[in-house]
């Protein structure tokens, strides 16, 4: 459908600006066809949503959270990584053999999905093909886009949640990925094996030669926890670091010997080797950075300062149940609190993030997973999201850039969104 929205426009042109315009955003055939001051009389026919006063901006990117945790989001506060792991994700991912369970659960993470202000997301599901399959299409109905993962892990989880071995893990993949392949308008599947503890060097072999065969993205997690990495290093002693455990299959980013693309993001990043980062850079890898997850964990800070300088592709994801909510608005406001943190004690050679950085991280950034995603530029998908922010009164006259920071601070996509647009569809 073409349509205008009238308000108040706001999106990033580079990493470092805002474009504010009080006018029009246009989308003909789910493409935006740019932003106007004065609406250019050929689109004068097109439905106009007049939202006044309202703030219009791009859909958040979130690039890593699990479906299969959402449950038990904003408790289990008390572990590190691994115990944490042990104690709180695996038992409840375990529930998903059950299909019903699945059914319960996932029905209540596709709604707030739904509600929120994400547009776009990266999802691990558990390791459960029928289950991953009912959380696609609550996906798809909800109206947002995502890449959905059954999670491989073959060893070093209990029972019931451990797969049976490498070939299993790898046939029940490639059963699910052909069950799933084309069946949806939005939702994709997205290869998934858990970390590098969790994967046999035989279902990581595996694994690549499946994405060989398929030509899929992947997703995985990576040098988030100290105790992670020297485990790691004592499983694979072959990698010359944690990242090149995944590189030797092939699942680290543009594949060096074949040169094929092989979209990838790693979640967290928090201690990445000068190496792992030049690796990361040279192909392509998206980090994706959970600022809440981080502190909740007490992984540490991720370096994000550094990654942009470095030029890497970076993301933001809500890393939900490690970080509690699935508000991309709150992880925004997360980076840069925590990176005024990293500067202040950890490295004064790292200035903090600032507003237009870490929101052009949501939006453009993580979006450019997706292709032409996160700003309303000529060509872009055409993903908003309206923000009534006079939910949250105030005394002062504000500029938009000045109500754009402040709606993200108070949280206005709680209870502020008024329209959710998903590749120029409708969906709130
Ligand atoms: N590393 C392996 N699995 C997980 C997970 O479920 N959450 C986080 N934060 N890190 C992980
Ligand atoms: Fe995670």
């Amino acid at each position: 459908m073409n349509f205008v929205i009238k308000g108040n426009i706001c999106y990033s042109v580079s990493p470092t600006e805002i474009r504010t315009v009080n006018g029009y955003a246009v989308c003909r055939e789910g493409l935006s066809c740019g932003v106007y001051e004065t609406l250019p009389g050929e689109f004068a026919g097109y439905t106009l949503y007049d939202c006044g006063d309202q703030l219009v901006i791009p859909g958040m990117a979130d690039l890593h959270i699990h479906a299969s945790q959402f449950a038990y989001r904003g408790t289990c506060m008390d572990l590190e990584l691994l115990d944490w792991l042990n104690n709180h994700a695996f038992p409840e991912e375990s529930k998903f053999a059950d299909p019903e369970y699945a059914d319960k659960a996932y029905a209540v993470f596709a709604d707030s999905m739904k509600k929120s202000a994400t547009t776009r997301a990266c999802i691990f599901a558990s390791r459960h093909a029928e289950a991953t399959e009912i959380l696609m299409e609550k996906l798809e109905a909800s109206g947002i886009v995502s890449y959905v993962g059954k999670v491989n892990m073959d060893r070093e989880a209990p029972d019931p949640l451990r797969e049976e071995s490498a070939e299993g893990s790898a046939a029940d993949t490639v059963r699910w990925i052909e069950s799933v392949r084309g069946k949806f308008a939005r939702t994709y599947p997205i290869l998934t094996p858990r970390f590098i503890p969790s994967c046999t060097d035989r279902l990581m072999e595996k694994l690549g030669e499946i994405q060989r065969k398929y030509g899929l993205p992947m997703q995985s997690h990576l040098s988030e926890n100290k105790g992670e990495i020297a485990w790691v290093k004592s499983l694979c002693p072959d990698a010359a670091f944690y990242g090149d455990a995944y590189d030797i299959h092939g699942l680290f980013g543009r594949n060096h010997e074949s040169g094929a693309d092989v979209p990838t993001i790693m979640a967290h990043c928090v201690w990445s080797s000068d190496e792992e980062i030049a690796r990361m850079k040279e192909q392509g890898v998206y980090v994706a950075h959970c600022p809440a997850s981080n502190m909740n964990v007490a992984s540490g800070i991720a370096p994000i300062r550094r990654y942009l300088n470095a030029g890497l592709r970076l993301g933001l994801g809500s890393d939900v149940a490690g970080g509690q909510s699935e508000s991309m608005f709150r992880a925004v406001t997360d980076a840069i609190q925590v990176s005024k943190l990293y500067w202040r004690h950890i490295d004064q050679g790292c200035k903090a993030l600032t507003f237009e950085e870490v929101f052009h991280m949501a939006t453009m950034g993580g979006g450019g997973f997706f292709g032409r995603v996160g700003s309303f530029e000529s060509g872009y998908e055409f993903d908003a999201v309206v923000l009534d922010d006079s939910i949250q009164p105030t005394t002062l006259a504000m500029d938009a850039r000045q109500r754009l920071e402040r709606a993200f601070y108070l949280s206005v996509d709680r209870d502020g969104i008024t329209h959710k647009f998903v590749r120029g569809i409708k969906i709130l």
